[in-house]
């Protein structure tokens, strides 16, 4: 990694949201710097493996669907009008959303309580999606993803923006991809008995479809990131394998990251 895979895009770089400056961009840049971006569709098994791998790696671990989430739980609890795109960004912006990062995993806050038990409730589930596809909701959070990047710049990021959009000069940018058997399969053995695999995966390639042609935050492969189709992979080996691209492509500095950061205490 050279100094110039860290340097910020020119201010023209399309993949920047509106207003984003190359102050507010936040990226966080230098020696001390190391993203590890996780992209990649719905069902790819992302969030665990990215867990797996900052573990393995010595690194952070930004969960991001945690804050569309939170924003999400935040629009029902608050009774606001959930198709209204300006209170619920206005809502998401007073939350003061933010991480305890004291904890394993660290907290997530809204209005200074932890909401992480409400996160996974069915209400949320089903409204999420709608939530993150407001403009103006992920200008918020990706202004806040990058503040965090700034802080915790030894990180592995999970999301389908991160490297894309939130982080496009990540020295290491991943995208996790599956097919959709295979996705629907796996959805499939977590609804148990009864599941119809035909109509899930039915919906996944419809899902891609809407996620991928969206146009804030779609779904895209980031520029010059390595895919990795974990298809026909187990979960281990598919976390060696994305441990094995970040030592390939950073292997040394990272180490010398993480030293000076212990060093430090
Ligand atoms: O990964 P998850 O299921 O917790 O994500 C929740 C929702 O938020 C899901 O609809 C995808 C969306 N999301 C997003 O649009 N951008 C991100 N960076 C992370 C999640």
């Amino acid at each position: 990694m050279t100094p110039a895979d860290l340097q910020l895009k020119p201010k023209t770089d399309p993949t920047r949201p509106a207003g984003e400056t190359p102050e507010t961009l936040g990226a966080p840049q230098g020696r001390d710097a190391l993203i590890v971006t996780i992209d990649g569709p719905a069902g790819a098994g992302k969030s665990t493996v990215a867990r797996e791998v900052a573990a393995k790696l010595g690194l952070e671990f930004l969960d991001t669907g945690a804050m569309y989430r939170a924003v999400a739980a935040l629009t029902i609890d608050h009774e606001i009008d959930r198709t209204d795109e300006q209170v619920v960004a206005k809502l998401a912006r007073d939350a003061d959303l933010h991480f305890d990062w004291t904890t394993d995993p660290p907290t997530l806050l809204a209005f200074g309580k932890p909401i992480m038990t409400r996160l996974r409730d069915r209400d949320v589930s089903a409204l999420v999606s709608p939530i993150s596809a407001m403009p103006e909701v992920r200008d918020v959070l990706v202004t806040l993803q990058r503040r965090i990047g700034g802080r915790h710049p030894l990180l592995v990021t999970e999301g389908r923006d991160q490297g894309s959009v939130v982080f496009p000069n990540a020295p290491v940018k991943l995208y996790l991809d599956a097919s959709p058997r295979v996705r629907a399969l796996r959805r499939a053995e977590q609804i148990g008995a009864g599941a119809d695999l035909d109509s899930i995966e039915q919906k996944i390639i419809d899902r891609d479809l809407r996620d991928s042609t969206r146009p804030v935050g779609p779904l895209v492969k980031p520029e010059g990131g390595t895919v990795v189709d974990s298809s026909d992979l187990q979960f281990d080996e598919v976390v060696d394998a994305l441990v094995a691209i970040v030592h390939e492509k950073v292997g040394a500095d990272l180490l010398t990251a993480i030293r000076r950061r212990e060093s430090r205490g």
